[in-house]
């Protein structure tokens, strides 16, 4: 049977002040369709895989907002994390909760933080990459074409051995440094990790217990709690010892049985508000995000996200980035927006 974890515990700090701690970006909309980029997840995943085996992976604290946002959800599909503790821990919980249900379940994890332009190629890309681990021991990652060396992604260069469109992956490298990336991307052999990876349980469990046993010894050694009413109690007392660690970093840098499905789905990661202003809709001066009443003079090219009931008034605002939330207001240049994690810091409030 196939699965599917949604992972959604992050926080997007680049995003701020409009995501904050206690409503992370996955729990936004940014497009004003009505629908959260976890809601559209999980539309875009229900259409895939039978809803009963979607799990949603989050941390305690968005508990409410996830039940809120997917209120079709039922409580047990729902893995609430005690700590933070990046995606491995979360992945290998999944991993033996599922197990306990299934256990030669097939599972797609993916993040919430996405936009998939193309449903329909992407349905079929999950189709063909569930196909595959179904008849090989494969760690499977769908693979997207890179046009910029961004440094926030993992690249992936491919064993150019066949002509199909799965593919040996020869290294995994997360997040290099900007001259790497540039490497990479002139190179022509990498792709983009996309971050959804596709595997069978027992494929991902073997492969955890060989580089990332400080995570799945305990829960080797006490497999028999998953799936049972002492499942929680096991997760909090032994989550905070799991190291802090990315599955990027923890396991397909270092895994031999990597594979990469490369496809063509209209992908774009939603990292930064510049992502956002390339995927929306424009009025005829380039400016997004319209919403409420706002009077704007010789403004182009911004991305304005205020509340509706505030009345705005711009004049002579270009390639900006105006953002109010709560009690936060940023402005800042666009092409600097890589500073708010900076901003952040030096700001000292409540992230
Ligand atoms: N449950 C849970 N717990 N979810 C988490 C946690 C956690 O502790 N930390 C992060 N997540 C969720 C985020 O909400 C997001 O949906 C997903 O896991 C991925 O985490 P990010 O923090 O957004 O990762 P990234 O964007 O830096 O890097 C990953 O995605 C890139 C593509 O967008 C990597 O897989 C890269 O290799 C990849 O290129
Ligand atoms: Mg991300």
């Amino acid at each position: 049977d196939r699965y599917c974890v949604i992972m959604c515990g992050g926080i997007g700090s680049r995003f701020w002040p409009f995501s904050r701690t206690y409503r992370p970006k996955q729990f936004l909309d940014f497009f004003g369709t009505g629908r959260s980029l976890l809601q559209s997840t999980y539309d875009r995943f229900s259409r895939i895989i039978s809803p009963e085996n979607i799990f949603i992976s989050t941390n305690e604290m968005y508990v409410d907002l996830v039940k809120e946002q997917l209120p079709e959800v039922a409580d047990e599909r729902i893995l609430a994390e005690p700590q933070r503790r990046n995606t491995a821990p979360c992945i290998a919980w999944a991993a033996y909760h599922i197990q306990a249900l299934n256990p030669n379940a097939n599972i797609v994890v993916t993040p919430a933080d996405h936009l998939i332009l193309k449903e329909d190629s992407f349905a079929e890309c999950i189709d063909k990459g569930m196909k595959f681990v179904e008849k090989y021991p494969a760690l499977l990652t769908l693979g997207v074409k890179p046009n910029r060396p961004e440094t926030g992604y993992g690249y992936i260069q491919i064993e150019d051995d066949n002509n199909e469109d799965i593919k040996t992956v020869k290294t995994f490298t997360e997040k290099p440094n900007i001259e790497l990336a540039r490497v990479f991307v002139e190179s022509g052999e990498f792709f983009w990790n996309s971050g959804i990876f596709i595997w069978n349980v027992q494929t991902v469990i073997k492969a955890m217990q060989r580089h990332l046993p400080e995570i799945v010894n305990r829960c080797e050694a006490n497999k028999e709690v998953f799936n049972t009413p002492k499942e929680k109690e096991f997760v909090n007392e032994n989550y905070m010892a799991c190291p802090n660690i990315s599955i990027d970093f923890g396991l397909m840098e270092k895994a031999s049985n990597v594979f990469v499905l490369c496809a063509e789905f209209g992908w774009a990661d939603l990292g930064t508000w510049g992502s956002v202003y390339e995927f929306s809709a424009k009025d005829r001066n380039g400016n997004v995000g319209a919403k409420g009443k706002q009077l704007r003079y010789d403004c182009n090219n911004n991305v304005i996200a205020v509340p509706e009931n505030k009345l705005v008034v711009l004049q002579g605002l270009n390639d900006c980035i105006v953002v109010e939330s709560d009690n936060v207001l940023l402005i800042c240049q666009k092409k600097e927006e890589q500073r708010i994690r900076k901003f952040i810091t030096d700001a000292k409030v409540n992230f």
